[in-house]
């Protein structure tokens, strides 16, 4: 049972990656034009139990393109995950040495991703289409680096095609130390409900950790979840955008210590911190377009019901302007600040 039984030992619920120790059960899902730099190192603040940058294509950041360079920033971020694509070993390889000569913990491979324009080049999920292609991505890239690879990964092509376990139990033998595994297949996109249950097929093939991943929403979807799927640990998605505390909550109440949602003023403080970090990271005028879904997110979940709150969350996600922002994420949360105090 190799590494999970061993962290299981620490007496909490650790997973130990070779020298890399993930002290919960609840990681913030690696999302493109979601998860920059400033989201992960919240999200790790309020106490996610690992999260996972942005995916880099291999080739684009090996040839020191500057988005792939922003993607993978890691910063304030421990431990450093970075996501790699693609389809050619030798990228993939030297993708990995560049992470990890940056400073990157861990390296995770994507082999989940649905989108015509990955799959197309014959990376992401349509990989699992090929397996022996995909093992020798994964072997190029285990033997490029002395840090943790993981892998995530779907639970197959279609319907027809569930090659997670195979895969997931030939990756294992490759090397991979972790594998998150989402609980739809490639041709399902983003449709119907994640499958938890058929993900226990994996778990119970493989000796390292297995996280589900897919529709997590709250601590309940947590415990559900890993009951359904035998994981180790859940990843949260899309149910923590515009809400980075989201997986330390889920963390939290998976070790039995509930902790108090966080006040509107750090919420308000996140979003600013999250704001400021956008600007930086990509100029005023490109992060301020990176930064309105963020900000919507945020404002939806403010739920300030004050009358002008429309409004507000109108004038905010059209804001030019980076003082106003500062005010109008002061005015939207204002009502959450003053419910508390009452
Ligand atoms: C906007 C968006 C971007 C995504 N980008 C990536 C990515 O770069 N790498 C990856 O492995 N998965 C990516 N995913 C998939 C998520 O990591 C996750 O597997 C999926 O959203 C299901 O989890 P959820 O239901 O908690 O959102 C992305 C998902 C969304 C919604």
């Amino acid at each position: 049972m190799g590494m999970f039984s061993d962290a299981h030992k620490l007496g909490v619920n650790a997973i130990r990656l070779g020298n890399v120790v993930i002290g919960g059960q609840a990681f913030l899902a690696p999302m493109s034009g979601v998860t920059d730099v400033g989201m992960r190192r919240i999200a790790m603040r309020f106490g996610a139990s690992l999260v996972v940058s942005e995916m880099v294509a291999s080739d684009d950041y090996v040839r020191g393109a500057q988005e792939s360079r922003i993607r993978a920033e890691g910063a304030g971020v421990d431990p450093h995950v970075v996501q790699i694509a693609g389809c050619d070993p030798r990228w993939m390889a030297e993708a990995a040495r560049l992470a990890e000569a940056s400073g990157a913990a861990i390296i995770d491979i994507n082999m989940g991703c649905p989108a015509k324009r990955v799959t197309g080049g014959y990376a992401g999920s349509a990989l699992m289409r090929d397996p022996e292609l995909a093992l020798r991505l994964v072997e190029a890239t285990v033997s490029a680096v002395k840090i943790p690879v993981t892998l995530k990964m779907r639970l197959g092509w279609d319907d027809h095609s569930l090659n997670a376990a195979y895969l997931g139990r030939r990756a294992e033998q490759a090397g991979i130390a972790l594998l998150t595994i989402h609980g739809r297949t490639r041709c399902q996109f983003y449709q119907g409900r994640a499958n938890w249950g058929a993900i226990r097929a994996v778990s119970e093939a493989v000796s390292i950790p297995v996280v589900a991943n897919g529709d997590c929403a709250n601590l309940e979807d947590a415990k559900a979840m890993l009951a359904a799927s035998g994981a180790a640990a859940v990843m949260i998605g899309r149910a923590a955008v515009g809400r980075p505390w989201l997986p330390g909550q889920i963390s939290a109440g998976l070790a039995g210590r509930a902790i108090a949602p966080p006040t509107g003023s750090q919420r308000r403080d996140a979003a600013l911190e999250h704001y400021e970090t956008l600007l930086g990271l990509f100029g005023a005028r490109v992060g301020l377009r990176h930064a309105r879904k963020h900000l919507a997110a945020y404002a939806d979940h403010a739920r300030a019901p004050s009358r002008g709150a429309a409004s507000d969350r109108l004038a905010l996600v059209t804001c030019e302007d980076a003082g106003e922002v500062r005010r109008l994420l002061g005015v939207l949360f204002e009502d959450i600040g003053q419910r508390e105090a009452a």
